[in-house]
């Protein structure tokens, strides 16, 4: 069966997703989509966020794609129901793909505004186990300061830990990034934990759950990723965009401007 998968978030966080689905199944074709034009996505609404979902999941759909993978946790919060009813293909997901790749009992969870108020990383967690315990905390400051090309700045050292506090004094054993801009944060995050507290990148369950509908399993070495059948597709122009790119994916990708922008959904 002929494959391509169509991801999408609203900025560069989602590459965090690619770069794990390319390093377990190799150079796929896969139609990339950061919705610039609209970042943050994560203080917007749910009408706003189903919104956008509709229209960025109809244009991937458009572009052929025979999955969709949810690369951003807002949208997977607020929109999975709307997503899985008119992508007309398989649907993945982050929350529902992450719940068993997490054995701790007591589980952090750092997320965006609109990803903590719905709740959906504690309800999918105590769903599987109900004596688990659940604390999730919003960090608002983090994607913005990201899609700045802030992420080694003191100011993110001093947000980083003043978001982790609630957590570390609940005294979680594992931390899940809940946005898929966080892993871009990963070192600064594990300087500011105690060893034995593990960060847990949903990321990785989702390339596990796409074993069967792609058949291969590659282990690509993390070093030296191809990502020359991924389209790069945004909404709106950014270098900083390609930057991140060649910090995280080790490549300078040719982006195509897609217009998508309906009135409704601009903030
Ligand atoms: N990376 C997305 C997420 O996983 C969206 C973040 C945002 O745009 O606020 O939630």
């Amino acid at each position: 069966m002929k494959i391509r998968l169509g991801l999408f978030d609203s900025g560069v966080g989602g590459l965090t997703v690619l770069k794990r689905v390319v390093e377990r199944h190799g150079n796929l074709p896969c139609v990339y989509l950061g919705d610039l034009a609209r970042v943050p996505y994560g203080e917007k609404s749910v009408n706003e966020i189903q919104k956008i979902a509709k229209e960025v999941v109809e244009w991937l759909v458009s572009q052929d794609v025979t999955a969709v993978l949810i690369a951003c946790n807002t949208t997977n919060s607020l929109a999975l129901d709307l997503v899985e009813k008119i992508a007309a293909v398989p649907v993945f997901s982050l929350i529902e793909s992450v719940v068993s790749m997490v054995h701790e009992k007591r589980i952090g969870v750092l997320a965006t505004q609109s990803t903590v108020n719905s709740r959906a990383y504690t309800k999918k967690i105590l769903e599987s186990d109900p004596d688990k315990f659940v604390i999730e905390q919003a960090c608002p400051m983090f994607v913005p300061m990201i899609e700045a090309g802030q992420i080694n700045s003191f100011k993110m050292r001093l947000l980083a830990f003043e978001y982790l506090q609630p957590l570390l004094k609940a005294n979680v054993e594992a931390i899940i990034l809940g946005c898929s801009h966080y892993p871009l944060l990963k070192p600064l995050l594990k300087e500011l934990i105690p060893e034995n507290v593990r960060l847990v990148d949903p990321a990785v369950g989702i390339a596990q759950k796409l074993d069967n509908f792609v058949c291969n399993t590659n282990f690509v070495d993390s070093n030296n990723l191809e990502f020359s059948n991924t389209r790069f597709c945004v909404t709106s122009e950014s270098t900083l965009f390609s930057e991140t790119a060649m910090d995280l994916l080790r490549i300078y990708p040719q982006l195509e401007i897609v217009s998508l922008r309906s009135k409704a959904c601009v903030s």
